[in-house]
């Protein structure tokens, strides 16, 4: 049986989130330039997106760029910048023909006016699409995000508009960028580096972790498959016992 058909479709994850890394480590085996494996990063992007509102993914979110990599040498970072925001307003028309709504999470703030201006098009040309959810994390970090949420929180008490005694979950993550968005079920990380690296922590909480070996530019759809069989193959407790979820026919 071809991997495609092992996956259980009405089983899939709803949110998928991926830590793309191994670009500049995959450039430098083939004796390229860092920038030359971002470039082939982008052919995944596209290859990965396309599959996962395919199979039905609901929501897909891309770790592009960290609040920590803007201490990249800085033709890196020009270089990244230029072919993110390229690469969205390239894909703008496929992203609406396949209905894919596009969403940045991050301190957006940091980027240039330039990089906004590209980036308000493709949110703006997307926005009445209702099919899969693209979150691209860019100038993000979650530490940024939740000091964020806490700093706008007390602006609230201060303003006597929130009461500290009722502060829970639920009015916590409407102050996170991923508000209205659920906690992804599944996060893939590539390249063999086993860490978080600052990236929804809070959201993180119960999610399967999936770290393979394989450099994001070699990452493709099979791979994306495998990932899936195996987040199919746990079993999600959410600190309940294995007999208790047996029981409730879970
Ligand atoms: C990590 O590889 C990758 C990045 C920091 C950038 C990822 C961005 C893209 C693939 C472009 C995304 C484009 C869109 C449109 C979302 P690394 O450079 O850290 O690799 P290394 O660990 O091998 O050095």
């Amino acid at each position: 049986m071809s991997l495609k058909n092992r996956i259980v479709l009405n089983c899939l994850p709803r949110h998928v989130a991926i830590i793309m890394d191994g670009n500049g480590r995959w450039a430098l085996q083939k004796g390229k330039d860092r920038n030359y494996g971002h470039r082939k990063g982008v052919d995944t992007v596209r290859e990965i997106i396309e599959t996962s509102a395919e199979l039905g993914i609901q929501y897909l979110t891309l770790y592009a760029f960290s609040t920590e990599n803007w201490n990249r040498p800085w033709e890196e970072v020009e270089a990244l910048m230029e072919l993110m925001v390229h690469s969205l307003n390239n894909e703008t028309k496929k992203l609406v023909n396949n209905n894919i709504v596009l969403k940045v999470i991050g301190d957006i703030d940091r980027l240039s006016a330039g990089v906004r201006e590209s980036l308000d098009y493709t949110l703006e040309q997307t926005s009445k699409c209702n099919g899969m959810t693209l979150i691209v994390a860019l100038s993000y970090s979650s530490r940024w995000e939740m000091v964020k949420a806490v700093r706008d929180i007390a602006y609230k008490i201060k303003e006597g508009k929130i009461d500290p005694a009722n502060i829970d979950d639920k009015i916590f993550e409407n102050y996170l960028t991923t508000r209205n968005i659920p906690d992804p079920e599944l996060l893939i990380r590539t390249s063999g580096e086993i860490r978080i690296s600052n990236f929804l922590l809070w959201q993180l909480a119960y999610s399967e972790l999936y770290f393979t070996e394989t450099l994001w530019p070699d990452f493709g759809k099979e791979d994306l498959y495998k990932a899936l069989i195996e987040y199919q193959k746990r079993e999600r407790r959410f600190g309940k016992t294995s007999e208790q979820l047996h029981e409730n026919g879970n």
